[in-house]
């Protein structure tokens, strides 16, 4: 178990809390503010307790450059709204701009950092950045999960420099993953779906040497179906990926887990959402055509499979459902996880956007925040920001 926020003698005292608010902009707008609403209860119990709170986070990739695009000022606004408090933005998120705003910051109060990296030491985990991050504190929270996976300074650095704790937000992922993936209620099923297959090496490797079925979807699918030999017309099929298909299937033959592909599919000539579709069987998609999403008999089929599952993982949609054409693959999944007894884990932007689109987010027992740090916890990867925090 790792050491809880509320260990930690926060009264008067200046906190850093890592934070993922790594949210989609429009511009200078937040389009999906999930990551944001996340952590404000976290805030929230912070300042009630009295903290200065120095809330952190990086936003994008800018590299270790100042990239005003990617600066965090619509998060400040967004948390301000949501805490029903100001939230002042540091012009930097470390040296003298920095300090000077955690001066200014009284009891209760919270300050957002400037995006975390705009400074080069930031993903380098420079000992001298850490240690210049360090300084505007006296203690430090990380309620990060989607960065869990960075061995950065604000993720590894500062917490061997400062007392420290995980945040609950954090806690609850690691709670919600463990119970799904350690002693999971069987039938243990994944859904697996997206465009790429070599995003997901680890994880279906994994997978598939622990649940009881794996459905797969989306280019994965058409990736193991081409594999196999089945002829996918004009569809995304990942090259070079015919031996992960292979190992993957080897390692599941050797657990005993089943491996579900469509058996039809939603076509189309081209992606776009008024282009003329047709359900066909998996074996006779046309050559000038391309699969777009599972077909209505996969749907019920998985469908089937998810309703029984004691378990279940999903990542990834199953086909292009941002078009209301080839969305229903997607929705079908998300609807049958919404009427399931099954421990229900969903990870990953698209999946999470489907629950929310098909109006059941609140059935499904855990959204996470994470992405690429939920896929390596899946995968069994110690994540460096969790082993960077000390034991209960
Ligand atoms: C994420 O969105 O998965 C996290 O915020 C990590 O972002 P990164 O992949 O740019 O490190």
């Amino acid at each position: 178990m790792i050491r809880g926020m509320e260990a930690l003698d926060v009264a008067g005292r200046r906190v850093f809390v890592r934070i993922d608010v790594n949210v989609p902009l429009d511009g200078s707008a937040i389009r999906d503010d999930t990551r944001v609403r996340a952590v404000v209860p976290t805030l929230a119990r912070l300042r009630a307790r009295g903290a200065r709170v120095i809330a952190a986070s990086h936003l994008g990739r800018p590299r270790g450059r100042v990239r005003p695009e990617l600066g965090l000022a619509p998060v400040a606004a967004r948390l301000s709204q949501l805490l029903d408090a100001p939230v002042a933005l540091a012009p930097d998120s470390a040296g003298p701009a920095a300090a000077a705003a955690v001066r200014a910051l009284r009891e209760g109060e919270t300050l957002l950092l400037e995006n975390l990296r705009f400074h080069a030491g930031e993903e380098r985990n420079h000992p001298t950045h850490a240690a210049a991050l360090a300084s505007l504190a006296d203690c430090y929270v990380n309620d990060a999960f989607g960065s869990a996976h960075r061995a950065h300074a604000s993720t590894v650095g500062v917490p061997a420099l400062l007392p420290a704790a995980a945040g609950p937000l954090l806690l609850a992922e690691l709670q919600a993953l463990a119970r799904a993936t350690r002693a999971p209620a069987r039938p243990y099923v994944a859904l697996l779906g997206g465009a790429k297959t070599s995003d997901k090496i680890g994880v279906l490797r994994r997978l598939a040497a622990q649940v009881d079925a794996l459905l797969l979807g989306g280019g994965i699918a058409n990736t193991f179906l081409a594999a196999a030999g089945t002829s996918m017309g004009r569809s995304l099929v990942e090259p070079g990926q015919a031996a992960v298909a292979a190992a993957v299937r080897a390692a599941a033959a050797a657990s005993g887990c089943r491996i579900l592909l469509p058996s039809d599919a939603v076509t189309a000539r081209t992606p776009a959402p008024d282009a003329a579709s047709a359900v066909v069987s998996i074996d006779a998609v046309p050559d000038d055509s391309m699969v777009l999403d599972v077909g209505p008999a996969t749907t019920r089929a998985y469908a089937a499979l998810l309703a029984r599952a004691g378990t279940v993982v999903w990542n990834g949609p199953l086909g292009m459902y941002e078009h209301a054409p080839f969305a229903q693959g997607t929705l079908g999944a998300a609807r049958a996880l919404a009427a399931s007894d099954a421990f229900v884990v969903v990870a990953g932007g698209d999946a999470l956007a489907a629950v929310q689109a098909a109006g059941v987010a609140n059935r499904m027992d855990h959204l996470s925040t994470g992405g690429g740090a939920t896929l390596e916890f899946l995968e069994g990867r110690e994540l460096p920001g969790i082993a960077a925090l000390p034991a209960a």
